[in-house]
């Protein structure tokens, strides 16, 4: 066949087969609004320039609250976030609507990234359960929550495909896979939003950071990558392109640059791959000063050049920089921005403030005492305690240590984590409060009851533990029947600007690991991360290892039933696990290269001297209490032709003792293409319960959209301006002079 034949974009075509269009997602009427070309009629430059204007701002506690209620009733705000709770929501909105000239309702916006009062496990651990449903449930949960104490805008989901375990807002986010990423949009976006934005209970969807923030390059936080226009249209769009086919009606452009243009800055982006290939109706706002980083990012000489730049490239909502207000009036009046571009820009705020029903409705219901009704309820914590189950991954469990027996009678709990509330929430827990979460040590005691006794050892904190901490924990593991070790990282050592370059377990953890796992002790070591950590070490020693990322309000009690066998790990890794920090990136969708790596290593191929090149463990990987066998994949036919859908058969039979829910992946790879692909992408994943015994097929569907792949071409310019030049005898100690370009 010819590969040349194949040549399409990946990701209208690959969602297409995948993912028929949820029946909720909305399209706007096409025809402008009559109320909305009236205001638009109506509004003085400034007052639209104020529509693009997004502020934070805590009540009480950030300082320059009455300047912002201020400027609302001036119109010179349009959108205000961090601000939560009915009543000051709802005070704000006042300012708004009665005391503006226009009364144009605000957006008021927070960051609920894994819930607002009931946490839910982080969105990476959320993508580990690979179940779609429970984390439409859970957005469908957050977005009640934030609704009912005013919020009526969410920057999430987070988008960013992270590859590279050493960038903390990896927690944030759906894994290295395109595909699957794709699929959770899509789940995250239904639950935000709903079918009716209009719905009392919805929120916009504001999904970030579009460009390619995930790349960021060694994983350090806000750094710029370098991507290939492939490696963007392949790996990085395909979730935010399946935002928007679902309704995604926000998007967040990001503080990085890609390929030297800042995702503010990113016309091409914005404007030619979202607003016109992809259809988006929607905003786009900056995220946190972006307009302004753009001058630091070297595109823009000055806040006014900044504000032209992001206007014209599509940016409708400058979130914090003032770059618009302050910049935008003389932009317009001399010409540097088109009238045309500012309403479109303002257009779009005011159709999506109308689609919320905010002009009729601006409040949406939030009252302090529906609020107080609405948040952590049982039937909420009971859906953050069902996804914290379903995200467990059990990575090892030799000699089926776990689950412990039922009739155990002494348990001890060793660990700096084992009472860490904050820790289990993790980071970015908007409204959680950690006193309300259910740690190990606190699911363990409801768990067990009276029926065995628990011991609580820290053994030093994450920063550090002495000779006389460990002993301590080694002595409660000697006089337990059973141990489990909760070890890992603190909240806040992953998220925004956290960023690892050692991805062990932090302080002195893996000497207390060793210390008690020499006593010898049916031991399972429960790890609490927001990244997949360097367990080498570890994976060998432990028999048992449980990885449970930052479960959430209910997550002590989740891994409790977990380890106590009432319910088996189903999870499965979003993100590879390295061996080594130095092996990364390992994603499983590498391209083999001319001489790929073979297992076991030979020379002169593609790895390393002093280390393997597989994995810890692999994308994907996930035990459960049960084993199974899976046969061969079998197709129903020889030959695809476009349009069409093969199908790809899976015999799994339970060869265990107990039932489980087993996971067909689906991988492929073209064997030959235009350009060379990965050795093998996801591309579907499927799951079974069998008995034991039991043998089940199961059948998932091939596209050619799903190994079709991206191409394109460039060429070489100069801009016109000032060349900085710098010499000097190391990159450390340069003086400078400047050349100016002029063609
Ligand atoms: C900066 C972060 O990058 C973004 O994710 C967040 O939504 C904004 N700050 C607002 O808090």
């Amino acid at each position: 066949m010819d590969a040349l034949a194949l040549l399409r974009p990946l990701g209208a075509a690959a969602l297409v087969a995948f993912a028929p269009l949820a029946a909720s997602a909305q399209t706007r009427a096409a025809e402008p609004s009559g109320r909305v070309e009236e205001l638009l009629s109506k509004m003085t430059l400034e007052e639209k320039i104020g529509q693009l204007n997004m502020v934070s701002i805590v009540p009480n506690v950030e300082p320059g609250y009455d300047r912002i209620v201020k400027g609302i009733a001036a119109g010179s705000v349009g959108s205000v976030y961090n601000v939560h709770g009915a009543d000051d929501t709802r005070a704000l909105q006042r300012e708004a609507v009665e005391n503006s000239r226009l009364k144009i309702p605000l957006f008021l916006a927070l960051d609920v990234i894994h819930g607002y009062r009931t946490i839910f496990p982080t969105p990476l651990a959320q993508a580990a359960s690979w179940d779609l449903a429970a984390m439409e449930k859970a957005e469908r949960v957050a977005a009640r929550e934030a609704s009912a104490s005013g919020i009526n805008m969410i920057f999430a989901p987070m988008l960013d495909v992270s590859r590279d375990p050493r960038w903390g807002r990896g927690v944030e986010g759906i894994g290295e896979s395109a595909w699957l990423g794709a699929r959770i949009a899509e789940a995250r976006v239904r639950g935000l939003q709903g079918s009716d934005l209009k719905e009392r209970g919805n929120v916009v969807s504001c999904a970030k950071h579009f460009g390619a923030n995930g790349a960021a390059a060694g994983g350090r936080d806000y750094t710029a990558s370098d991507l290939s226009d492939r490696a963007v249209r392949e790996i990085y769009m395909p979730p935010f392109e399946a935002a928007t086919k679902a309704g995604a009606r926000c998007f967040m452009a990001a503080l990085n640059a890609n390929d030297g243009v800042p995702s503010a800055a990113n016309s091409h982006l914005i404007e030619e791959v979202l607003r016109k290939d992809w259809r988006f109706d929607g905003i786009v706002t900056s995220d946190f000063l972006a307009v302004n980083e753009i001058v630091n990012h070297g595109v823009a000489a000055d806040q006014a050049d900044a504000s032209r730049i992001a206007i014209n490239a599509g940016t409708d909502v400058d979130m914090e920089s003032q770059a618009y207000v302050n910049r935008l009036p003389e932009l317009v009046r001399s010409g540097a921005v088109s009238p045309a571009r500012l309403d479109a820009a303002v257009r779009r705020v005011l159709t999506l403030k109308e689609d919320l029903g905010l002009f009729d409705d601006p409040y949406r219901g939030a009252t302090p005492e529906g609020e107080k009704a609405a948040l952590l309820t049982q039937a909420n914590r009971d859906a953050a305690q069902d996804i914290a189950e379903k995200s467990l991954v059990l990575l090892k469990n030799e000699g089926g240590v776990l689950p412990f027996a039922r009739d155990v009678k002494r348990v001890g709990l060793v660990g700096p984590l084992a009472e860490g509330q904050a820790d289990t929430l993790g980071p970015w827990a908007a409204r959680g409060v950690p006193p309300e979460t259910s740690t190990l040590a606190k699911g363990l005691a409801e768990r067990l009851g009276s029926s065995a006794e628990l011991t609580v050892t820290a053994g030093g904190s994450t920063f550090g533990s002495s000779d006389d901490e460990i002993a301590a924990a080694v002595e409660t593991a000697r006089r337990s029947d059973v141990v489990v070790l909760a070890v890992g990282e603190r909240f806040n050592q992953s998220g925004e600007a956290a960023s690892r370059a050692d991805l062990g377990l932090p302080g002195d953890q893996e000497r207390l690991v060793r210390a008690v796992l020499a006593v010898g002790k049916p031991t399972a070591v429960v790890v609490f991360a927001g990244r997949p950590l360097v367990l080498t070490d570890i994976a060998v020693r432990a028999k048992a290892l449980l990885y449970a990322w930052q479960p959430g309000t209910m997550g002590g009690l989740a891994i409790a039933r977990t380890l106590m066998g009432d319910v088996a790990p189903v999870g499965r890794l979003p993100m590879t696990f390295p061996r080594a920090v130095g092996q990364i990136p390992t994603t499983h969708d590498q391209r083999p290269g001319g001489r790929p790596p073979e297992t076991p290593e030979k020379p002169y191929t593609s790895s390393y001297s002093d280390e393997g090149h597989a994995p810890l463990f692999a994308f994907g990987y996930g035990l459960t209490y049960t084993s199974f066998h899976y046969g061969p994949p079998k197709l129903d036919r020889d030959a695809i032709k476009d349009g069409e859908t093969a199908k790809v058969s899976v015999s799994i039979r339970n060869v265990g003792e107990r039932p489980g829910v087993a996971m067909a992946q689906l991988y492929l790879r073209p064997e030959v293409a235009a350009v060379s692909q990965p050795a093998k992408v996801l591309r579907g994943f499927g799951r079974v319960e069998l008995a034991p015994g039991e043998t089940k097929t199961v059948t998932l569907p091939v596209s050619v959209a799903d190994f079709s792949y991206w191409r394109t071409a460039s060429d070489f310019v100069a801009t016109p301006g000032p060349i900085r030049i710098m010499t000097g005898p190391n990159a450390g100690d340069t003086q400078d002079a400047t050349l100016v370009y002029k063609p």
